[in-house]
């Protein structure tokens, strides 16, 4: 178990791990690679879902959990998060996530079927490297006040917004991969299983 506190200045988020296994550090800010509950490596290997505790996940906090021997980013957005998406709208290539073929509820400006839970693929969708969790608001490097958390790629300088919408003038071109996912119940989130056929 670890943390690592961010102060934006406007305000603060909590980075914390749960309990992880695997990989760690795929991106910048203490967040943990979660194994899950996956029933052995040769089904995930197949394709099999994985189920993940959403209540492990504070809030502004993100975990990394593995599917399909990718690294799928869970994120608890806090109210505040929520609303800022509208202000990002006019610095956005594709605010509205119209151009990915993607599930229906990767469309719209939030992209989650829960507004607060947000999962998606943590590859960058210009050559596949890992974004960075940049959840502060005001980080210089990353547009100062425009700024207000994200993800930045640090390959080649995409920036993502906390819905994993890409801005203009980078790179990547397309918001980040929603993958198939649904919820069992209130806590179990399960990656993999599409919300329609569930
Ligand atoms: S791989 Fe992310 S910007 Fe190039």
């Amino acid at each position: 178990m670890s943390s690592d506190t961010v102060n934006p200045g406007r305000r603060r988020f909590l980075t914390a791990a749960t309990s992880a296994v695997g990989v760690a550090g795929v991106v910048g800010v203490a967040v943990p690679f979660v194994g899950s509950w996956n029933p052995s490596a040769k089904a995930e290997a197949a394709g099999a879902p994985v189920k993940f505790d959403i209540g492990k996940i504070e809030a502004g906090q993100m975990t990394v959990v593995e599917w399909r021997g990718k690294p799928v980013y869970v994120l608890r957005r806090t109210e505040a998060q929520i609303a800022d998406l509208e202000r990002l709208d006019g610095e956005l290539k594709d605010p509205e996530s119209e151009i990915s073929d993607q599930p229906v509820y990767a469309a719209g400006r939030e992209r989650a079927i829960r507004p607060e839970i947000m999962v998606f693929v943590g590859l960058c969708t210009h050559l596949g490297c890992a974004p960075k969790f940049r959840p502060e608001v005001g980080a210089a490097d990353l547009g100062g006040d425009n700024w207000l958390g994200g993800f930045f790629c640090p390959c080649h300088g995409s920036k993502f917004d906390l819905a994993g919408r890409v801005y203009s003038g980078v790179p990547a071109s397309t918001n980040l991969v929603v993958p198939p996912y649904s919820f069992e119940d209130e806590l179990t989130l399960v990656i993999g299983v599409d919300e329609e056929v569930s």
